[in-house]
């Protein structure tokens, strides 16, 4: 049957985009400069070594000019519009969603090219590297902005609408996260208590595969469209 889902919610991780060059957290060992990624994306570690916090998000921030969207980033973009509610979650602070054209879209743990002043709350962009000593221009106080990304121990954006979406859905897909950060990793629970079809696209089974009702392996590239152009008129 084609369209038989009207509310849906995708959540992306950090599988969707590896096959456009972004390593993935947990994959390679999960480490950076030999730091382990949690300890580099932390306000403690902020505190303590801010320089090193900066220069990590920096080097992610630069690396996103080498990469493209790809084929599971074009076909969520494409899938927004074929169904009457559509949400994507994305853990990703990459850009590569909205690269690809997607508009309805969270970034639940921020975003690489934005910036926060930790004074005046001001969000602006940023393409460049974020140095340590740049002045605020909303408030024009030095030394206060820093990454606009979600560390651990803070709280997600967005999490009001993402839940009331999730207790409405008829279908919850999860594509390429190893569903070991929470709260994302309790999202299909929630979907399962809202009688929703959860299903997860992931190159191995994640650590919550066992909540999904259906679960599929392989490349994103690969199973993310064959998946909707089996759900909905492409
Ligand atoms: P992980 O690195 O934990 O998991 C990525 C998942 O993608 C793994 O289960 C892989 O098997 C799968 N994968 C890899 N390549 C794939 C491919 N080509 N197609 C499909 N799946 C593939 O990344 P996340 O789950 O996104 O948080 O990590 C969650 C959060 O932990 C991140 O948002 C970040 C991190 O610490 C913050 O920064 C707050």
């Amino acid at each position: 049957m084609k369209n038989e889902f009207k509310q849906v919610v995708v959540l992306t991780g950090a599988g969707v985009s590896a096959e456009s060059g972004l390593s993935t957290f947990r994959d390679g060992g999960g480490l950076w400069e030999n730091h382990r990624v949690e300890e580099v994306a932390t306000p403690e570690a902020y505190d303590r070594d801010p320089e090193l916090v900066q220069r990590f998000y920096n080097t992610r921030r630069k690396a996103l000019k080498t990469v493209e969207p790809n084929v599971a980033h074009k076909t969520l973009a494409k899938a927004e519009k074929c169904f009457e509610s559509f949400l994507l979650v994305t853990q990703n602070v990459d850009d590569l969603h909205e690269r690809a054209g997607s508009k309805k879209l969270l970034h639940m743990h921020g975003e690489l090219l934005k910036m926060r002043c930790v004074q005046c709350h001001k969000i602006a962009p940023i393409h460049e590297d974020l140095q340590l000593d740049r002045i605020c221009e909303h408030c024009e106080r030095t030394g206060t902005l820093r990454p606009h990304i979600v560390w651990f121990g803070e709280m997600p954006f967005y999490m009001d609408d993402i839940m009331r979406a999730l207790m409405q859905c008829d279908l919850f897909v999860s594509i390429g996260t190893s569903g070991s950060v929470y709260p994302a990793a309790g999202f299909v629970e929630i979907a399962n208590q809202s009688g929703a079809k959860t299903v997860e696209i992931n190159l191995q089974r994640s650590d919550q595969n066992s909540h999904f009702q259906q679960s599929i392996q392989g490349l994103a590239s690969q199973t993310v469209h064959d998946f909707f152009e089996s759900i909905t008129q492409f």
